[in-house]
């Protein structure tokens, strides 16, 4: 079974780039895709400090991401860079942690001028751990992300195009990734609407696929 964790990197409550994640991740359960979550802010503090390999939440990490067959990983943009809790995070996974994982990272700055940063910086930690498949990075400034009144974000129009291109490319990745290792549950073999695969297909290769719009989305 096609299984996608989404990694949570901000120390913020009200986090942005969690919010986007975790709207890739409700469109991927619209899909049919299994996928579990996994927020840096639940790792104990001291764990991550102090490396603790044998503390039961990095336990429950590095097997969660030995699990998954895709990895949306989310930051937000600090000092030119990805966030250091995400770092702590990162450096406490086996050094092939990322090996055949497809990966889609996904950043939020406070505006564009350190759009780069995901390939610059965190990119080539990814390839060090092992990635090889990394998608383009899901990206938005602040002001593309407006808070609403339920204390959740409305997208500009632009991050909206994105963020469906975006699950479209993990969508056809983790299909065909499943198809190339012979592991495809029967039903996605059927391409059965409702299926990850009947949902691929019915959406047509240039459209998006049809998801119930996220929370805010
Ligand atoms: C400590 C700190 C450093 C930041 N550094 C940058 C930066 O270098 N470039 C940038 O575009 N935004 C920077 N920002 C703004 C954040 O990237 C932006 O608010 C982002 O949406 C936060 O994401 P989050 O809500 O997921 O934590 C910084 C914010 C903080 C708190």
């Amino acid at each position: 079974m096609t299984t996608v964790l989404t990694l949570s990197g901000s120390p913020s409550p009200d986090s942005r780039s969690t919010f986007l994640v975790s709207t890739v991740a409700a469109r991927l359960h619209d899909l049919g895709i299994d996928n579990r979550s996994l927020d840096v802010r639940d790792i104990p503090a001291h764990d991550l400090l102090h490396a603790r390999f044998d503390s039961p939440a990095i336990v429950d990490l590095v097997n969660e991401v030995q699990r998954a067959d895709a990895i949306v990983i989310g930051t937000p943009i600090y000092k030119a860079a990805y966030s250091g809790v995400l770092k702590a995070l990162l450096d406490v996974l086996p050094q092939t942690a990322f090996h055949d994982k497809l990966i889609l990272p996904v950043a939020t700055g406070g505006s564009p001028a350190h759009f780069l940063a995901v390939d610059y910086a965190l990119k080539p930690v990814l390839s060090a751990l092992g990635a090889r498949h990394i998608l383009s990075t899901l990206f938005a400034t602040e002001a593309q992300l407006v808070r609403n009144a339920d204390r959740g974000y409305v997208f500009a129009d632009e991050v909206r195009t994105r963020l469906d291109d975006a699950v479209e490319q993990l969508m056809q990745g983790v299909v065909g990734k499943a198809r190339q290792a012979g592991n495809m549950r029967s039903n996605i073999r059927n391409n059965a609407p409702g299926t990850v695969a009947g949902n691929m297909r019915s959406a047509g290769p240039f459209e998006r696929p049809r998801t119930r719009a996220a929370a805010g989305a």
